[in-house]
């Protein structure tokens, strides 16, 4: 008896999960019972050579993997919605597992999936689409269980972090830690996806649906990059003893979630402070056992085909308990909605320009401030002033209970 698998792609993640099978062959047998092996890759580029053994099929067309005599899990490891969405489909119906670290498509097209998948009696594994080697998807499908998910927070774009983290340790500009991250192999050649938020926010739709059994109205979450973050800010925030960090999040208010995507900043208190280079991190808040952080990495080959491997295994096992919970949101607000005051670090006015509406806890310098307010007090002074940027202080309230702490520049 052996569980056959199709692997699509084989790029980082793919030839990991290749080999990753190969190298923990008898762990794999000893859980499932069964022998795994790799029947089918499929690629786009047949005149690459690749280390993939003879008996494998290897092919650019899908036909014929899904009509292969045995096929019992897919592994989805290309790029991008289209095909892949295509393949999972005729996957499903085919009856087999799928597995998935493609979190454009799944993020677009998880709810169908799921759907289908429950239809077909098959499982769907997705760790790798958040947080690559993290497992955050089997803690809050564990935590889920009896505890109810309150808040989600992550540094979940690893190119972004090191991106900032260089920009703080080097003292380099955005576009010099943005090379530097190219020819490390980690951003693309266009980082779009990563330093302007759209990576996170998938993962953050991802990581919604798990938590909260709904994604939220993708238009009604606030998506900022780090593109706007320069080296002075970062050299003022460390001087205060903070440090910025792109944290997606999202928290369940009553029947309503709130989500966003954006550049906050932490004390050396909050988790997230000492999270650095390509490293993610997730904080998950619920009633029961409060905040857990995990932390791990992010992206690479073998922490993304640990994610896959250990959804191999879940998907063998699962027996279709994959379905996710479903809670009725019934209303998705964007930042502008908290009435709560916060801390923030405003740059880009004056304080004549500032007041009367909002008064600095802290002048930094000529146009750069601390400051107590709401959300909508900072969205309607960002209308009004176009040039205002400004970051929320994770942990603002630390401020108030320890002042001097913190506020130390001043000019
Ligand atoms: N890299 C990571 O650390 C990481 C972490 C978590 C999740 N992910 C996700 O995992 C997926 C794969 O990422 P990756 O880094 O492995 O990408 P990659 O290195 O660029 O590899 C992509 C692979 O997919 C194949 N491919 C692309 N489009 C195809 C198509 N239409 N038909 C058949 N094959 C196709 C490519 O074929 P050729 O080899 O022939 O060009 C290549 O082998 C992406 O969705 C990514 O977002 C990546």
């Amino acid at each position: 008896m052996t569980v056959k698998v199709a692997i699509l792609g084989f790029g980082t993640v793919g030839e990991g999960v290749y080999r990753t099978i190969q190298t923990h062959e008898s762990e794999l047998e000893a859980l499932l019972g069964k022998k795994v092996e790799v029947a089918a890759v499929l690629i786009k580029n047949n005149q690459k050579e690749r280390k993939i053994a003879k008996d494998v099929l290897i092919t650019t067309d899908f036909n014929e993997i899904i009509n292969l005599s045995q096929l019992d899990i897919v592994v989805d490891a290309i790029v991008g919605k289209d095909p892949a969405f295509n393949y999972l489909k005729q996957a499903i119906e085919r009856g087999c597992h799928i597995i998935t670290a493609n979190k454009e498509m799944f993020a677009h097209h998880g709810k169908e999936l799921l759907d289908l998948a429950e239809e077909h009696q098959v499982s769907i594994g997705f760790e790798a689409t958040v947080a690559g080697g993290v497992p955050i998807i089997q803690t809050l499908r564990q935590l889920l269980k009896v505890n109810r998910v309150q808040q989600i927070q992550g540094i979940v774009n690893g190119t972004s972090n090191f991106i900032l983290t260089e920009m703080r340790e080097k003292k380099q500009s955005f576009a010099d830690a943005l090379k530097l991250a190219q020819e490390k192999g980690f951003a693309e050649a266009d980082p779009t996806n990563d330093v302007e938020g759209f990576d996170a926010f998938y993962k953050l739709m991802v990581l919604s649906r798990v938590a909260f059994g709904n994604a939220p109205n993708w238009k009604a979450v606030e998506r900022v990059g780090i593109t706007s973050i320069t080296s002075d800010l970062i050299e003022t925030a460390d001087q205060l003893g903070f440090r910025f960090k792109h944290v997606v999040s999202i928290q369940k208010e009553g029947d309503k979630l709130i989500g966003s995507v954006r550049p906050v900043l932490v004390s050396k208190s909050h988790p997230f402070y000492h999270v650095e280079g390509v490293e993610n991190a997730v904080n998950v808040f619920s009633d029961i056992v409060g905040r857990i952080t995990l932390q791990g990495p992010g992206a690479g080959m073998f922490p993304t085909a640990s994610a896959v491997i250990e959804d191999l295994v879940y998907v063998s096992q699962s027996n279709q308990q994959n379905k996710l919970q479903t809670n009725p949101v019934i209303e998705v607000l964007p930042l502008a909605a908290g009435s709560v005051n916060n801390f923030w670090l405003i740059s880009g006015v004056s304080k004549t320009e500032l007041s009367p509406s909002i008064h600095p806890v802290d002048q930094v310098s000529d146009q750069t401030f601390i400051v107590e307010t709401t959300d909508e007090e900072i969205l309607q002074k960002a209308k009004e002033f176009p040039s205002l940027s400004y970051y929320p202080i994770l942990d603002g309230t630390q401020i108030l209970q320890n002042k001097k702490e913190y506020l130390t520049v001043t000019i």
